[in-house]
């Protein structure tokens, strides 16, 4: 019978004995199952392994300077941190398309991975996050057939492009392959990670670039994140923040008429997007109390410059989907 313990010392046993003494790197998301990999591998391997973090710009206020700052200072666990801001954002300047926004996204996290992984290599290993879930989807599409081997073709980032460029084709490193997600957060609960972290809300790889319909510009992620950080702020004040399997803002690219004080505004409204769901596959639009929801409004109103409207998205899945784009 599975048991967390059993997991953990086989794992790590397995780690050991795979890698030996050469050098693991791992891209860190800052999700539950790159940080629960991140405690296994350093508890396995110590400073054997590298965490890189590439930051594109797209992730929620103060998220990536608090990843870096758990990491670094409170685990010990040193991260790697890629400022790839401007270079994400000058990738999707003008694309509207969201299947366009998410390749063009994608394909610049290979290349950054790329010059990343070279600069701080050379690494004979990746660690991969891989969910038993993945493996079934990708069935033997990554086994070396002369080997047998399972080799990395793809970044498990959840960016879906191409494969990885050849000379990057490390071996891999998947000790949660064998693990459904709620194995993973029991795992990263055992080996010490915060709750903060084991029971974060689903985030989309692509982050607010998808949260903000139609092109993307530095003014409306500043927008968009100063009114998702007020969505959290208040369903976790209000203790509701287990209640919702994600709970967001959604920037729509349209203006409308407002009045504040003596002066007409117009400005862009901002979508709340509260949501309870088992798996993500479907999901219900949730019921929160109305104060709860007039405090985010009167909140995101008053607080968040180029905002004067806020509206309640009241679709479910199906037909909706949970995000925008
Ligand atoms: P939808 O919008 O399809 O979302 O109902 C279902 C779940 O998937 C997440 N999502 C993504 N996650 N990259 C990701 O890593 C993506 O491009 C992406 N699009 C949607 C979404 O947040 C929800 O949890």
């Amino acid at each position: 019978t599975w048991t967390t313990q059993t997991f953990l010392e086989q794992s790590i046993a397995e780690i050991r004995e795979t890698v030996g003494d050469k050098r693991v790197l791992l891209a860190l998301s800052g999700g539950v199952d790159s940080s629960t990999l991140a405690f296994l591998l350093h508890e396995a391997i110590g400073d054997q392994l590298t965490c890189m973090f590439i930051d594109q710009g797209f992730m929620r206020k103060g998220e990536p300077e608090r990843l870096v700052e758990l990491f670094n200072n409170q685990f010990h666990i040193n991260v790697e941190y890629v400022n790839g801001r401007d270079r994400f954002l000058a990738q999707i300047e003008g694309v509207t398309d969201p299947e366009e926004k998410r390749r063009k996204i994608g394909h610049e996290f290979i290349r950054v991975f790329e010059e990343e992984s070279t600069r701080l290599g050379p690494f004979d290993y990746l660690a991969q996050g891989t969910l038993y879930p993945d493996v079934i989807e990708s069935a033997d599409t990554n086994v070396d057939p002369k080997t047998g081997e399972r080799v990395a073709v793809k970044i498990k980032s959840h960016h879906n492009v191409g494969g990885l460029p050849k000379n990057l084709r490390f071996k891999l490193v998947e000790p949660l392959r064998k693990l459904f997600k709620d194995e993973v957060r029991k795992v990263g609960r055992a080996i010490g990670l915060p709750e903060e972290i084991v029971s974060r809300h689903p985030f989309p790889g692509p982050g607010l670039a998808i949260r903000i319909l139609g092109e993307v510009s530095s003014e409306k992620l500043n927008i968009l994140r100063d009114a998702d950080f007020v969505v959290r702020d208040e369903i976790k004040k209000a203790g509701m923040y287990h209640d919702f399997w994600q709970a967001f803002a959604v920037l729509l690219p349209v203006k409308s008429v407002g009045v504040m004080g003596d002066k007409r505004t117009y400005a862009y409204p901002i979508v709340l997007r509260l949501i309870t769901s088992e798996d993500g596959m479907t999901a219900d639009w949730a019921r929160p109390p109305y104060d709860l929801l007039e405090t985010i409004s009167n909140r995101i109103v008053n607080e968040v410059k180029g905002v004067n409207r806020v509206v309640y998205d009241i679709t479910s899945k199906p037909p909706g989907t949970i995000e925008w784009e």
